[in-house]
């Protein structure tokens, strides 16, 4: 089977966590601040750090930029549960604007419409790494004073005009999940320009000390910080993305030409000047003849790997139709998420699937999948 997920470790990275191990300096340390070195440059940020995983960089972001109790905060349905959950974290409440239909990506005219008076931030995430209208988005969060958190964790690579995403908004917080572009097994990032927040998420995360560490703690913080063994595996992550990530858009750019001229499915659109980070293809199926199930099962029988990603929307979950579970329904009125409804991107999560996009693919295997598709659908 042409795996949809697939591992690119080398015996550079196995090498970096045994020095790591031989060192006896598990915890953060020298590979983080390596690390947050590349990782700044690749993403053209002025700052960047190390945090445990994408949900605890979403969440950090938002205590840092005061989100909280009372406040809303606009965000797509269509993504993984982990975006929306870190705005219930911090106490403020999800409130799901519906997808562009040809993007995938939260519409920014539906945006507009969800503004209330307690709307504070807006969180797009830029879903499978196609960046969402940051211009857009800015422009309405420049109008009415919100504040903007993106959601990179799929966007390693992907950018607009030559501007790394995680730069548009006040932060950019970014996943290293084990399936991602760049890995670390589990491992996140924020970026930033601005100083201050910079410092501030720094102290958020290590407990709500100040940079010289020790016992005296000035805010209330967490535990958000990467083990150094993750940090060493994300160093040579670093050293190999410009091959990880041209090897990923390649395969992208030979798909989107490809199926470009099917008739029954659409791919993603990429919006002029934007840079796919190609993390991963689904494409929608257009035309009601054909069911996602259906095709899934299809291509497996041919030995592509394929499979829907999110069939349930964020509000579909069952922990948001019923929310009491969450303890902090106790205190805040949620809306019924039950009766939320986003209709685009309810037949997205419909009508998806996704194909292999791993870096082993080789040209002949990318031609095969192209092949079996041509003879389901055309
Ligand atoms: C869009 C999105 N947001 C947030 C996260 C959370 O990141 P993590 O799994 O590193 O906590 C993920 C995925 O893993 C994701 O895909």
């Amino acid at each position: 089977m042409i795996p949809v997920v697939d591992i690119d470790i080398k015996e550079r990275e196995m090498k970096a966590v045994q020095d790591v191990i031989k060192s006896k300096y598990l915890v953060e340390g020298p590979n983080a601040r390596s690390f947050e070195e590349k990782f700044a440059k690749f993403s053209g940020s002025k700052f960047a750090s190390t945090i445990v995983n994408g949900t605890c960089a979403l969440h950090l972001a938002m205590v840092a930029l005061d989100i909280g109790p009372k406040d809303e905060v606009i965000t797509t349905p269509y993504t993984f549960v982990a975006s929306s959950n870190t705005i219930l974290f911090s106490g403020a409440i999800p409130i799901f604007a519906d997808i562009d239909k040809e993007t995938f990506n939260i519409d920014p005219e539906k945006i507009e419409e969800k503004i209330s008076e307690k709307t504070k931030a807006i969180m797009p995430v830029h879903i499978f790494g196609n960046p969402c209208d940051m211009k857009a988005i800015m422009d309405i969060a420049e109008d009415r004073n919100l504040i903007v958190i993106e959601d990179c964790a799929q966007g390693h690579g992907a950018a607009i005009d030559g501007t790394h995403v995680g730069n548009f908004g006040s932060v950019g917080c970014f996943s290293f999940y084990g399936t991602k572009n760049l890995i670390g097994g589990e491992g996140g990032a924020v970026i930033t320009n601005d100083e201050e927040l910079f410092e501030k998420m720094k102290s958020i995360k290590n407990h709500g000390r100040s940079p010289a560490g020790g016992y005296d703690h000035y805010l209330i913080g967490y535990n958000y910080r990467m083990t150094d063994m993750t940090a060493a595996i994300m160093n040579v992550q670093m050293d190999r993305a410009d091959e990880i990530i041209s090897k990923r858009h390649d395969t992208g750019d030979k798909y989107r030409e490809a199926l470009s001229e099917f008739k029954d499915i659409f791919v993603q659109k990429v919006l002029p000047g934007h840079q796919h980070s190609d993390y991963i293809m689904a494409p929608l199926i257009v035309n009601n003849k054909f069911s996602q199930s259906e095709v899934i099962e299809y291509l497996k029988s041919k030995n592509v790997g394929s499979r829907s990603i999110y069939s349930k929307l964020a509000y579909q979950q069952p922990c948001y139709q019923d929310l009491t579970s969450w303890h902090l329904s106790r205190v805040i009125d949620y809306p019924d998420y039950s009766k939320v409804k986003c209709s685009t991107a309810e037949y997205v999560a419909q009508n998806h699937f996704e194909i292999p996009m791993v870096t082993s693919l080789t040209d002949e295997s990318i031609n095969y999948i192209i092949e079996v598709m041509n003879e389901y659908f055309n």
